[in-house]
């Protein structure tokens, strides 16, 4: 592949950043980072526990200063980022600036057919998820796609489907 910097995967928990990811980096031979897993790392633990005990906003900033430290890192990556990374307007402008940035679309009902029974997401514990999810994506839909380069609508795709729509639309960035 000819394009120079990272690609970034963005979007809603559930889409399959991370499943995609792991296949993307493999096909186009470029090594993965999982900001959610690398800041589990960091931390030391989980992010039901960074929730718990600092709240959303602290994990927020971490996310930010993740963000920031790949700024001057000279390997190219597959980036998967946690859903709610792009909320940040600075964290939209940090991803833009690190490279290709791919919308993984999702419709509310694949998420939670995905999603349903998962304890390790915070932000879904609640009575009625659907319904969470449904507004959550209307919230943020701005911030998802304002931040894309590429916008890939997962819902009917296999994985292989969508790492090589990714391959040939990255390669006309
Ligand atoms: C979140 C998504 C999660 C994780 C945290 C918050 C969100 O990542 O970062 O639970 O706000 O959408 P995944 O998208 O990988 O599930």
């Amino acid at each position: 592949m000819k394009h120079k910097k990272h690609i970034i995967l963005i979007g809603y928990m559930g889409c399959g950043k991370s499943t995609t990811s792991v296949k993307l980096s493999y096909r186009v031979k470029q090594s993965l980072i999982d900001t959610d897993k690398e800041i589990e790392r960091i931390e030391k633990r989980t992010i039901s526990d960074i929730f718990a005990t600092d709240g959303e906003e602290a994990f927020r900033q971490m996310e930010t200063d993740y963000i920031k430290s790949l700024i001057s890192s000279k390997a190219k990556y597959v980036i998967a980022t946690g859903g709610g990374l792009p909320l940040r307007a600075e964290n939209r402008e940090m991803l833009k600036q690190l490279g290709v940035v791919v919308y993984l679309r999702t419709k509310p009902e694949t998420v939670y057919e995905r999603i349903k029974g998962d304890t390790t997401r915070p932000l879904l514990q609640c009575e009625d998820p659907l319904t969470r999810i449904r507004e959550m994506l209307v919230s943020r839909k701005e911030a998802y796609e304002s931040c894309a380069d590429i916008i890939v609508d997962t819902d009917d795709l296999d994985v292989s489907d969508i790492v090589e729509k990714i391959v040939t639309l990255c390669k006309e960035h």
